[in-house]
């Protein structure tokens, strides 16, 4: 039966992409600052998985810096992905597209980056711990993960104080109710860790050379290298 994230973005992926850069503030520096985390030549054959791709976006910003790469996008839902096949269908076989639970799936393949956006927020804390174990058990030696992803303050009070700029900022922005309603809804889905516990996630996965390169408002970019 699906999930009800997997419903949530089925209903949301024919017009997910017009105000993704209103519903995110920092939209140029958070995706940036991913690219940006990816250690590699631009013209290196890099391998990549992009775990919950939704309509591509993320690894629109990967096959432009990195033209060589070849990306797996992996997504639980099937109407998000068709929408990246859309994006992608001049590309030919560098790109794949598996519609799979990250959650429940084990992941396959070797990768030189395991890159994600927005998406594993949506996992319980326990279940986060774990993906993070097996993103670093299917990377190559020194291959890196990057995830650009919501995050949960330290209290109750910065939280509180967090969101409400954020809403201001998305209203400054100039976001129609029938984008913010909808994204409203489906944050009542999220289940957002604090920085502080993700990184030690990270440590424990085995990660090393853990960076948080980004964070604004509810927003975070950070990195490890196997
Ligand atoms: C907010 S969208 C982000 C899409 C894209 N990464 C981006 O930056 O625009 C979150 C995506 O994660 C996917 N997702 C959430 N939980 C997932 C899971 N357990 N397994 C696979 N995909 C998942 C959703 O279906 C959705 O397409």
């Amino acid at each position: 039966m699906a999930s009800s994230v997997q419903r949530a973005f089925d209903l949301a992926a024919g017009d997910y992409d017009r105000a993704r850069r209103r519903l995110v503030p920092g939209f140029d520096d958070f995706y940036r600052t991913a690219i940006d985390s990816i250690p590699f030549e631009r013209e290196d054959e890099v391998e990549v998985l992009d775990l919950g791709a939704g309509t591509g976006l993320l690894s629109a910003f990967v096959a432009y810096n990195f033209p060589r790469a070849r990306i797996t996008m992996l997504d639980v839902s099937d109407e998000m992905l068709a929408q990246a096949r859309k994006r992608f269908e001049l590309g030919g076989d560098r790109f794949r597209f598996v519609v799979s639970d990250y959650a429940d799936v084990p992941l396959d393949g070797s990768y030189d980056a395991v890159v994600s956006a927005l998406s594993i927020h949506h996992l319980a804390d326990a279940r986060k711990a774990v993906l993070f174990g097996r993103i670093h058990g299917v990377l190559k030696e020194s291959g890196v993960f990057v995830n650009a992803d919501q995050f949960r303050a330290m209290t109750t009070e910065l939280e509180r104080l967090h969101h409400g700029r954020w809403l201001a900022r998305v209203r400054e922005l100039g976001v129609g109710e029938n984008d913010l309603a909808p994204a409203l809804e489906r944050m009542k889905l999220d289940r957002t860790a604090t920085l502080d516990d993700q990184l030690r996630w990270m440590r424990e996965a085995g990660f090393r050379d853990i960076d948080c390169a980004y964070q604004n408002l509810i927003f975070t970019v950070y990195s490890g290298r196997k």
